[in-house]
């Protein structure tokens, strides 16, 4: 159903879900398969264990149940939305998109559904794209999902990256209403293609064209994925600077000061990333979202999985002021404010 666009327009977010695939490896395990420590993984990064797919488990899957658990806490069916987004890096499919898988497993027709990637950041991108639909009248509620099988693209031999990812799915349903002094607010977004080799999983997909001898060379991997390769120092070092910067610049879009904001939901990477943004924002570290400890870096499963997180705690009250934020692979970052609407 599409909507007027009203400039008194403001988007909500009506549910909250999340699900986690039930195997759950701890550190210790890892250790007996690469050459690391349970100490060393907690150390550097804050990392106990993390939830892995089963065998057959496709992203699809982790992000229909977490899309379902989101309608039923908004007490909404999938016939009530217009729209559905999915933010994944580890897509079931070159095509169709995860977003129509899920719409399928959903019962739902009809209404749009589209994957967007920008790595660990498709949650926050996700949130911004949508809410610029719904403001100009696109959409009264979407869908919107962040679903990992991190474990699908990680090379379990290389201790430098396969202790830091997990698997999972986190999902809001957005609801555009009346202008009540909640909702969301402006986000901000960024990317610089110039980091791209810093942090990459190369694509499996390669084909070639038919020569001009008509010969069609079709030399697709067998093993048809190709791992994450990362130099994580460097990682860290632009991470920190640069989540430095965005929420800062999303405070002055918004007008706000760093002592109004109520909580930090930030991507789940490292907990010294998180550390720092913490420590700039003066924030006392009881208003920061952290699990890191018990998902591990989730992706675009992070900042729902984290949101989720917090709004099960029942900590979060009406008015409260949200910063979330993330950066990724590309390099890609941004930042999103809100108000929280529900009671
Ligand atoms: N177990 C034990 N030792 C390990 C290890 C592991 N799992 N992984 C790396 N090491 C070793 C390295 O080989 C290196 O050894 P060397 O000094 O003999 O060469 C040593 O630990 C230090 O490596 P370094 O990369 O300097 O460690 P670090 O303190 O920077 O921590 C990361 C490594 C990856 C945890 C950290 O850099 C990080 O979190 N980076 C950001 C990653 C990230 O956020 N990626 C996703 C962004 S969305």
């Amino acid at each position: 159903m599409n909507t007027l666009p009203s400039t008194e327009t403001v988007v909500h977010i009506r549910g909250v879900g999340a699900y986690l695939p039930e195997r759950i490896m701890h550190n210790d395990e890892l250790a007996s398969m690469v050459d690391t420590t349970d100490e060393w993984i907690r150390s550097r990064t804050g990392i106990e264990q993390r939830h892995l797919v089963a065998v057959g488990q496709l992203t699809a899957d982790l992000a229909a149940q977490a899309a379902q658990a989101a309608l039923d806490d908004a007490g909404l069916t999938v016939a009530d939305m217009d729209a559905l987004v999915l933010a994944t890096t580890t897509p079931d499919m070159i095509f169709p998109s995860t977003a129509s898988m899920v719409q399928a497993r959903l019962g739902g027709k009809e209404f749009p559904a589209w994957d967007i990637q920008a790595v660990c950041s498709g949650f926050v991108y996700g949130l911004a794209q949508v809410e610029g639909m719904m403001r100009a009248g696109m959409f009264r509620r979407v869908l919107l999902i962040g679903a990992e099988s991190m474990s699908r693209i990680v090379d379990w031999s290389d201790r430098n990256t396969c202790v830091l990812f997990g698997d999972g799915a986190g999902a809001v349903v957005l609801e555009a209403g009346e202008n009540d002094g909640c909702g969301l607010m402006r986000s901000v977004l960024h990317c610089d293609g110039s980091y791209r080799e810093l942090l990459m999983a190369e694509h499996a997909m390669r084909g070639q064209p038919p020569h001009t001898d008509r010969q069609t060379v079709m030399d697709m991997d067998a093993a048809g994925v190709s791992a994450i390769q990362m130099r994580g120092n460097e990682v860290f070092r632009v991470a920190v600077t640069k989540l430095g910067e965005v929420v800062n610049e999303v405070m002055a879009a918004n007008g706000v000061q760093k002592s109004d904001i109520d909580w930090l939901v930030p991507h789940q990477a490292n907990i010294r990333i998180l550390q720092a943004t913490a420590k700039k924002l003066n924030l006392p570290q009881e208003r920061m979202v952290v699990t890191v400890a018990r998902h591990a870096n989730t992706s675009a499963a992070s900042v729902p999985l984290a949101l989720h997180d917090l709004y099960q705690r029942g900590e979060l009250k009406r008015g409260q002021l949200l910063l979330l934020e993330a950066f990724a692979g590309g390099f890609a970052w941004g930042a999103n404010m809100l108000r929280w609407s529900r009671d």
